[in-house]
């Protein structure tokens, strides 16, 4: 049976564009009652008539409609819970609790979250740093509370790791490469605090964090966009920062492809599981920090050229990505029937993927209607497993047309016991098993079938699909997901992933009172109330670039 159906959800169809949303469904995101009427709004909300834009597909990237509002300082209880006349859920207060508990401070001003708080915990390993990807979701969720110091705190503290000199061994990493992680130390004898940072040479592995530094890029742009205040992004540091980062991604050498080569483990996923080469999670953070960058970039000598750069690879990043990455049934029919070993320009099977090495699973699994981004495409390999945060990431950067948004978001619904099951969200689908799993993962004993970064289940998730929901107007899909994370979420406290087929199981080595378990839970929440919070983390199609003919239209069917 159709798991979305079978668990209440309401289909909305999929040939529906983001401008035809139904006008139930869209009074609904526009008329929910705000949880706190003193909040301070973010800028997106000021200017109401921006929030029909985000389904509109209208750009509202507009820097130049951007006014600077007065920050929140922070405060004890979440300016969302302040007791007004909508009764948030028990939880949401708790949740800040918590969420306040992780914060780290330096000389005296918080600059970010700890991975995870949890006492009884004796092998602490790095959880007891601040992770730059971790950081995200809580800084979204004070950004959303009206408190953006810490996030600016945060922003410059981890620009000025950037500068160190980066060394594995012998070996010098890029400039403009950021921080994995860093933790603040204190000397109680000399009564000094001072900061450690993790680029790679101390991470289980050794591999340097590849989306660490789009992240920042990101949550640079989400700041912008909540406060209005430019003169973050503006500073000549953070000019410099912008352009460092994409310095190691743009420079040309050998590549044939714009997506970016990468080593096993260097994101989220950040152990040995298949995931180098040209991994979704990092070729969308990739688009993403390219197109954030892209308004914050000062149009001046070294900024000018940079943007020139980051235009041209944006431009053959989105082809490619359309147009390679995307699976849909139609398209799984064609690979399915390709000749192999084709020479020349003419080739159709461009990178000679053999259709006998397409899995079985992914026939049954493939819904007639709806479609995904593959987890990676290079010379004759397919990695045909769904990665989550990449698919969310690629809607909410418009790096996904609108009809593939749509597509994504089917999908989600007609294989909603696989990828959400009891406890959202599958980080990856399906898992890796027997023999494949030690030679694939190298008998890595954690990311066992099921588990963990091994087709696990990760709270953290559920901000990222609330976003996509709402940008695609499917605020219902975030609702039930929600509730579901509800009913265990604070009772099994806060753990970090779930394990199992359908994620019924308290992950095996687990974290409790992991951080963005938590602020990913607040963060998904304060975006269903209030929709307008969707602008900091989401672009709208660029209108400049040329739509793609598509290769196949299954959505449309
Ligand atoms: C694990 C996760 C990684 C996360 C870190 C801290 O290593 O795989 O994505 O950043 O824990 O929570």
């Amino acid at each position: 049976m159709d798991g979305a159906k079978e668990m209440g959800i309401r289909n909305v169809s999929s040939i529906c564009s983001l401008t035809k949303l139904d006008d139930h469904e869209l009074s609904c995101l526009l008329e929910k009652p705000r949880l706190n009427i003193e909040r301070q709004r973010s800028f997106d909300e000021r200017s109401l008539s921006e929030l029909p834009t985000i389904l509109t597909r209208e750009t509202y990237d507009n820097y130049d409609n951007m006014h600077s509002p007065c920050g929140r300082s922070c405060i004890d209880t979440p300016a969302s819970f302040g007791g007004n006349s909508f009764n948030p859920h028990p939880i949401v207060a708790e949740a800040w609790e918590a969420l306040r508990r992780s914060l780290v401070y330096f000389r005296g001003q918080p600059v970010g979250t700890i991975a995870a708080y949890h006492h009884a915990s004796e092998e602490v390993l790095n959880y007891d740093q601040v992770f730059v990807r971790d950081f995200v979701p809580s800084a979204l969720a004070f950004l959303m509370n009206g408190e953006p110091e810490i996030v600016k705190n945060f922003l410059l503290k981890t620009l000025q790791l950037q500068g160190w000199e980066k060394k594995i061994d012998r070996f010098k990493l890029g400039e403009g490469a950021m921080p994995a992680s860093f933790k603040v130390l204190h000397d109680p004898v000399r009564k000094l605090e001072t900061i450690v940072a993790d680029f790679g040479e101390s991470a289980i592995g050794r591999v340097a964090p590849v989306d660490s530094g789009f992240w920042w890029i990101i949550l640079l742009r989400a700041y912008t966009k909540s406060t209005g205040d430019l003169s973050l992004a503006e500073r000549p540091e953070c000019q410099k920062g912008i352009r460092l980062i994409l310095m190691l991604c743009l420079a040309e050498g050998f590549d044939t492809f714009p997506t970016l080569l990468c080593a096993d483990g260097c994101s989220m996923i950040d152990r040995r599981m298949d995931v180098y080469g040209y991994p979704i999670e990092i070729q969308a953070l990739f688009y993403m920090a390219l197109r954030c960058a892209l308004v914050m970039l000062k149009h001046d000598g070294e900024g000018k050229d940079c943007i020139e750069r980051i235009e041209k690879r944006l431009h053959a990043l989105n082809f490619h990505m359309r147009s390679y990455f995307w699976l849909d049934f139609q398209q799984l029919n064609d690979i399915y029937r390709y000749k192999t070993e084709e020479y020349s320009h003419t080739a159709v099977n461009k990178f000679n993927v053999i259709p006998d090495s397409i899995p079985d699973w992914i026939f049954d699994f493939m819904p007639m209607r709806g479609g995904y981004f593959v987890g990676n495409v290079s010379p004759a390999r397919m990695d045909f497993r769904w990665f989550c945060l990449g698919n969310c990431i690629a809607i909410l950067s418009s790096l996904a047309t609108p009809e593939q948004s749509m597509a994504i978001m089917d999908l989600i619904e007609a294989r909603w016991d696989e990828l959400v099951g009891e406890m959202p969200l599958k980080i990856a689908y399906p898992a890796i098993e027997s023999h494949e799993w030690r030679i694939i993962t190298g008998c890595d004993p954690k990311n066992t079938r099921w588990s963990y970064h091994n087709g696990g289940s990760w709270p953290v998730l559920l901000w990222l699909l609330t976003a996509a929901c709402i940008k695609t107007g499917r605020p219902q899909i975030a609702r039930q997901a929600i509730d579901l994370a509800e009913t265990r979420l604070l009772k099994d406290g806060w753990p970090e992933y779930y394990d199992g087929k359908l994620g019924r199981f308290i992950g095996k080595q687990a974290r409790k009172y992991q951080t963005w378990s938590i602020a990913g839970y607040l963060v998904a929440k304060m975006m269903l109330e209030d929709p307008s919070h969707l602008g900091m983390i989401s672009l709208e199609e660029d209108k400049q670039r040329k739509p793609l003919i598509k290769r196949s239209s299954s959505w449309n069917c």
